[in-house]
């Protein structure tokens, strides 16, 4: 089979809400980056879901923690279907993270469908460390805005800026 795009370097999206970036986002990122010439990370939205962080927020957590692991990432927004975002982007690959059974279930129909509706792009997905098996970006925010101290659970560079702000209550909530 051949490359869907003709190019010397192979680069691949990781879509999300990274709302806000979790340390199992950042496995991922890791991995992506490790893996690909290129990765970049795009913030969508999701219409299930009223985010806690604005997506230039979330922006500059992914830039921050990614400079901090010392990965090079491109950080983005999208709006609209994801494939038509990857076809204008001339990439191949979705990359997402699967910690286990509950999270496939999710992320299998996403995947038939974005086949579907773009036959040429595949989806990868990453199984990130048992660490962060347990940790979502649903469980973070419900944890903050009680109060709790979100180490181990998100990076440390960003860590005190999303406690803060998880404190503070959802502005658009
Ligand atoms: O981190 P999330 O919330 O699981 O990310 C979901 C996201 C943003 C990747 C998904 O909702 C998405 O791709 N939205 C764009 C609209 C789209 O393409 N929908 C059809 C495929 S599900």
């Amino acid at each position: 089979m051949t490359r869907p795009y003709n190019a010397a370097t192979v680069r691949a999206l990781y879509p999300g809400s990274f709302d806000p970036v979790t340390n199992g986002h950042l496995d991922v990122i890791v991995r992506g980056a490790a893996l690909f010439d290129e990765l970049v990370v795009a913030v969508g939205t999701n219409a299930s879901k009223q985010a806690w962080f604005t997506v230039e927020e979330r922006l500059e957590q992914l830039r921050a923690v990614a400079v901090a692991a010392s990965v090079r990432i491109t950080a983005v927004a999208f709006s609209g279907l994801l494939v038509e975002f990857a076809r204008a982007q001339r990439i191949g690959c979705l990359l997402r993270g699967v910690r286990g059974a509950r999270d496939l279930d999710y992320e299998l129909p996403m995947a038939q469908l974005n086949r579907k509706l773009a036959p040429e792009i595949d989806t990868l997905f990453l199984v990130p460390v048992p660490e962060h098996a347990h940790v979502s970006a649903h469980l973070v925010r419900d944890a903050g805005r009680h109060g709790a101290e979100l180490r181990g659970l998100v990076p440390e560079c960003i860590r005190a800026t999303v406690e803060q702000r998880l404190r503070e209550g959802n502005p658009r909530g």
